[in-house]
Protein backbone atom coordinates (compact mmCIF):
# COMPACT_ATOMS: atom_id res chain seq x y z
CA UNK A 1 0.00 0.00 0.00
CA UNK A 2 1.06 3.38 -1.01
CA UNK A 3 2.49 5.51 1.68
CA UNK A 4 0.39 8.36 0.31
CA UNK A 5 -2.85 6.52 -0.33
CA UNK A 6 -5.36 8.56 -2.29
CA UNK A 7 -9.02 7.69 0.13
CA UNK A 8 -11.78 8.39 -0.17
CA UNK A 9 -15.16 9.00 1.97
CA UNK A 10 -18.62 7.84 0.46
CA UNK A 11 -21.90 7.55 1.80
CA UNK A 12 -25.63 8.89 1.72
CA UNK A 13 -26.50 12.00 3.22
CA UNK A 14 -26.41 12.23 7.36
CA UNK A 15 -24.07 8.98 6.94
CA UNK A 16 -21.25 10.66 9.22
CA UNK A 17 -19.02 10.93 5.66
CA UNK A 18 -18.00 15.03 6.04
CA UNK A 19 -17.64 14.41 10.23
CA UNK A 20 -15.67 11.31 9.78
CA UNK A 21 -13.11 12.85 6.95
CA UNK A 22 -12.76 15.63 9.90
CA UNK A 23 -11.27 12.95 12.19
CA UNK A 24 -8.94 12.39 10.00
CA UNK A 25 -7.90 15.55 8.43
CA UNK A 26 -7.42 16.79 12.11
CA UNK A 27 -5.45 13.37 12.49
CA UNK A 28 -3.30 14.26 9.89
CA UNK A 29 -2.29 17.43 11.24
CA UNK A 30 -1.51 16.55 14.41
CA UNK A 31 0.97 14.01 13.15
CA UNK A 32 2.50 16.60 10.73
CA UNK A 33 1.51 14.20 8.00
CA UNK A 34 1.10 16.68 4.52
CA UNK A 35 -2.41 16.14 2.73
CA UNK A 36 -4.73 17.90 0.33
CA UNK A 37 -8.40 17.53 0.67
CA UNK A 38 -11.39 18.24 -1.58
CA UNK A 39 -14.49 17.36 -2.00
CA UNK A 40 -16.71 16.46 -4.88
CA UNK A 41 -18.55 18.19 -6.31
CA UNK A 42 -16.13 20.96 -5.81
CA UNK A 43 -12.38 21.04 -4.94
CA UNK A 44 -10.63 23.31 -7.44
CA UNK A 45 -12.02 26.78 -8.42
CA UNK A 46 -13.59 25.93 -11.86
CA UNK A 47 -15.40 23.00 -9.64
CA UNK A 48 -16.76 24.49 -7.02
CA UNK A 49 -18.67 26.93 -9.45
CA UNK A 50 -20.20 23.83 -10.83
CA UNK A 51 -21.03 22.41 -7.48
CA UNK A 52 -23.27 25.84 -7.18
CA UNK A 53 -24.85 25.44 -10.38
CA UNK A 54 -25.63 21.72 -9.98
CA UNK A 55 -26.64 22.20 -6.31
CA UNK A 56 -29.06 25.47 -6.50
CA UNK A 57 -32.28 24.22 -5.30
CA UNK A 58 -33.71 26.94 -7.52
CA UNK A 59 -32.74 24.87 -10.63
CA UNK A 60 -34.02 21.63 -12.19
CA UNK A 61 -31.58 19.77 -14.09
CA UNK A 62 -32.70 16.52 -15.95
CA UNK A 63 -30.64 13.10 -14.84
CA UNK A 64 -27.95 13.11 -18.03
CA UNK A 65 -27.52 17.00 -17.22
CA UNK A 66 -26.58 16.01 -13.58
CA UNK A 67 -24.26 13.14 -14.60
CA UNK A 68 -22.62 15.51 -17.33
CA UNK A 69 -22.42 18.07 -14.80
CA UNK A 70 -20.92 16.04 -11.92
CA UNK A 71 -19.03 14.50 -14.45
CA UNK A 72 -17.50 18.39 -15.03
CA UNK A 73 -16.73 18.73 -12.17
CA UNK A 74 -14.62 15.93 -11.58
CA UNK A 75 -12.66 16.94 -14.93
CA UNK A 76 -11.70 20.03 -13.42
CA UNK A 77 -10.06 18.18 -10.46
CA UNK A 78 -7.84 15.72 -12.61
CA UNK A 79 -4.79 17.79 -13.13
CA UNK A 80 -4.98 19.07 -9.16
CA UNK A 81 -5.32 15.26 -8.09
CA UNK A 82 -2.74 14.00 -10.58
CA UNK A 83 -0.21 16.83 -9.37
CA UNK A 84 -0.20 16.16 -6.12
CA UNK A 85 -0.92 11.94 -6.60
CA UNK A 86 2.21 10.11 -4.66
CA UNK A 87 3.45 13.57 -3.07
CA UNK A 88 0.93 14.13 -0.83
CA UNK A 89 -1.84 12.00 0.92
CA UNK A 90 -5.38 12.45 -0.92
CA UNK A 91 -8.02 12.54 1.26
CA UNK A 92 -11.70 13.23 -1.00
CA UNK A 93 -15.56 13.50 0.00
CA UNK A 94 -16.92 11.41 -2.65
CA UNK A 95 -15.68 10.81 -5.93
CA UNK A 96 -16.49 8.30 -8.82
CA UNK A 97 -18.75 5.73 -6.58
CA UNK A 98 -21.17 8.94 -5.90
CA UNK A 99 -21.94 8.97 -9.52
CA UNK A 100 -22.53 5.11 -9.77
CA UNK A 101 -24.75 5.23 -6.74
CA UNK A 102 -26.58 8.27 -7.41
CA UNK A 103 -27.09 8.97 -11.16
CA UNK A 104 -27.21 4.92 -12.05
CA UNK A 105 -28.67 3.04 -8.62
CA UNK A 106 -30.57 6.19 -7.68
CA UNK A 107 -31.73 7.69 -10.91
CA UNK A 108 -31.33 4.83 -13.75
CA UNK A 109 -28.71 6.54 -15.84
CA UNK A 110 -27.00 3.51 -17.89
CA UNK A 111 -24.62 2.43 -15.94
CA UNK A 112 -21.41 1.93 -18.86
CA UNK A 113 -21.64 5.34 -19.43
CA UNK A 114 -20.86 6.95 -16.23
CA UNK A 115 -17.76 3.82 -16.19
CA UNK A 116 -16.83 4.86 -19.69
CA UNK A 117 -16.56 8.40 -19.00
CA UNK A 118 -14.92 8.08 -14.93
CA UNK A 119 -12.47 5.86 -16.93
CA UNK A 120 -12.09 8.16 -19.82
CA UNK A 121 -11.14 11.03 -16.88
CA UNK A 122 -9.16 8.90 -14.38
CA UNK A 123 -7.12 6.91 -16.86
CA UNK A 124 -4.56 5.65 -14.29
CA UNK A 125 -5.24 8.06 -11.39
CA UNK A 126 -5.96 5.08 -8.51
CA UNK A 127 -8.11 5.05 -5.46
CA UNK A 128 -6.55 3.12 -2.75
CA UNK A 129 -9.01 2.65 0.02
CA UNK A 130 -12.88 4.17 0.62
CA UNK A 131 -14.17 4.23 3.83
CA UNK A 132 -18.07 4.00 2.76
CA UNK A 133 -20.78 5.18 5.69
CA UNK A 134 -24.12 4.10 6.18
CA UNK A 135 -27.19 5.11 8.09
CA UNK A 136 -30.71 3.99 8.76
CA UNK A 137 -33.56 5.85 7.75
CA UNK A 138 -34.56 7.08 10.99
CA UNK A 139 -31.19 8.77 12.05
CA UNK A 140 -31.03 10.00 7.97
CA UNK A 141 -34.13 11.77 8.30
CA UNK A 142 -33.24 13.23 12.18
CA UNK A 143 -29.90 14.32 10.76
CA UNK A 144 -31.17 16.17 7.46
CA UNK A 145 -33.96 18.00 9.56
CA UNK A 146 -30.59 19.46 11.41
CA UNK A 147 -29.64 20.97 8.47
CA UNK A 148 -30.10 24.50 7.89
CA UNK A 149 -29.90 24.92 4.27
CA UNK A 150 -30.89 22.14 2.23
CA UNK A 151 -29.50 21.93 -1.49
CA UNK A 152 -31.20 20.15 -4.54
CA UNK A 153 -29.65 16.78 -3.76
CA UNK A 154 -30.94 17.00 -0.07
CA UNK A 155 -34.35 16.78 -1.12
CA UNK A 156 -35.20 13.45 -2.74
CA UNK A 157 -37.63 10.81 -0.64
CA UNK A 158 -36.03 8.43 2.01
CA UNK A 159 -36.92 5.78 -0.85
CA UNK A 160 -34.00 7.30 -3.10
CA UNK A 161 -31.33 6.96 -0.54
CA UNK A 162 -32.49 3.57 0.56
CA UNK A 163 -31.49 3.05 -3.50
CA UNK A 164 -28.54 4.95 -3.29
CA UNK A 165 -26.96 3.35 -0.09
CA UNK A 166 -27.93 0.11 -1.27
CA UNK A 167 -26.27 0.55 -4.36
CA UNK A 168 -23.05 1.83 -2.64
CA UNK A 169 -23.25 -1.82 -0.43
CA UNK A 170 -23.19 -3.20 -3.91
CA UNK A 171 -19.87 -1.27 -4.85
CA UNK A 172 -18.12 -1.71 -1.90
CA UNK A 173 -18.75 -5.80 -1.91
CA UNK A 174 -17.35 -6.42 -5.40
CA UNK A 175 -14.04 -5.11 -3.61
CA UNK A 176 -14.21 -6.04 -0.48
CA UNK A 177 -10.19 -5.51 0.42
CA UNK A 178 -10.58 -1.89 -0.47
CA UNK A 179 -13.60 -0.51 1.48
CA UNK A 180 -14.32 -0.32 4.95
CA UNK A 181 -18.45 -0.16 6.04
CA UNK A 182 -18.51 2.25 8.96
CA UNK A 183 -22.23 2.29 10.18
CA UNK A 184 -22.98 5.63 11.58
CA UNK A 185 -25.54 4.39 13.57
CA UNK A 186 -22.65 3.74 16.43
CA UNK A 187 -21.19 5.66 18.25
CA UNK A 188 -19.37 8.49 17.38
CA UNK A 189 -16.25 7.51 19.26
CA UNK A 190 -16.17 3.77 18.84
CA UNK A 191 -16.67 4.48 14.44
CA UNK A 192 -13.47 7.24 15.30
CA UNK A 193 -11.43 4.41 16.68
CA UNK A 194 -12.14 2.00 13.31
CA UNK A 195 -11.37 4.94 11.32
CA UNK A 196 -8.29 5.82 12.59
CA UNK A 197 -7.02 2.71 13.31
CA UNK A 198 -7.38 1.82 9.63
CA UNK A 199 -5.60 4.76 8.52
CA UNK A 200 -2.55 4.14 10.67
CA UNK A 201 -2.46 0.97 8.62
CA UNK A 202 -2.91 2.76 5.61
CA UNK A 203 0.29 5.38 5.96
CA UNK A 204 2.25 2.86 7.82
P1 LIG B 1 -22.34 16.75 -0.51
O1 LIG B 1 -23.49 17.48 0.07
O2 LIG B 1 -22.01 15.51 0.23
O3 LIG B 1 -21.17 17.61 -0.77
O4 LIG B 1 -22.78 16.20 -1.96
C1 LIG B 1 -23.57 16.87 -2.83
C2 LIG B 1 -24.57 15.97 -3.49
O5 LIG B 1 -24.11 15.56 -4.77
C3 LIG B 1 -24.92 14.69 -2.76
O6 LIG B 1 -26.33 14.61 -2.65
C4 LIG B 1 -24.47 13.58 -3.68
C5 LIG B 1 -24.46 14.21 -5.01
N1 LIG B 1 -23.51 13.62 -5.96
C6 LIG B 1 -24.01 12.92 -7.06
O7 LIG B 1 -25.23 12.76 -7.19
N2 LIG B 1 -23.13 12.42 -7.97
C7 LIG B 1 -21.77 12.60 -7.87
O8 LIG B 1 -21.01 12.15 -8.73
C8 LIG B 1 -21.27 13.32 -6.72
C9 LIG B 1 -19.81 13.54 -6.57
C10 LIG B 1 -22.17 13.82 -5.81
Amino acid sequence: MSKKPVIIFEGIEGSGKTLHSNFVSRYLKKKNISFIKIREPGGSKNSEKIRKLILDDNLNFNKNTDLLLYLAARSENIDLLKKYKDKKLILIDRFVDSTVAYQHYGLGVNLSIINDINKYLLKNFKINFTFLNIVNTKNMIKRLKLRKKLNRYDKFNSSFYRKVQNGFIKIAQKNKKNYLIVDSNKEIKINKKIILDKIDRLIK
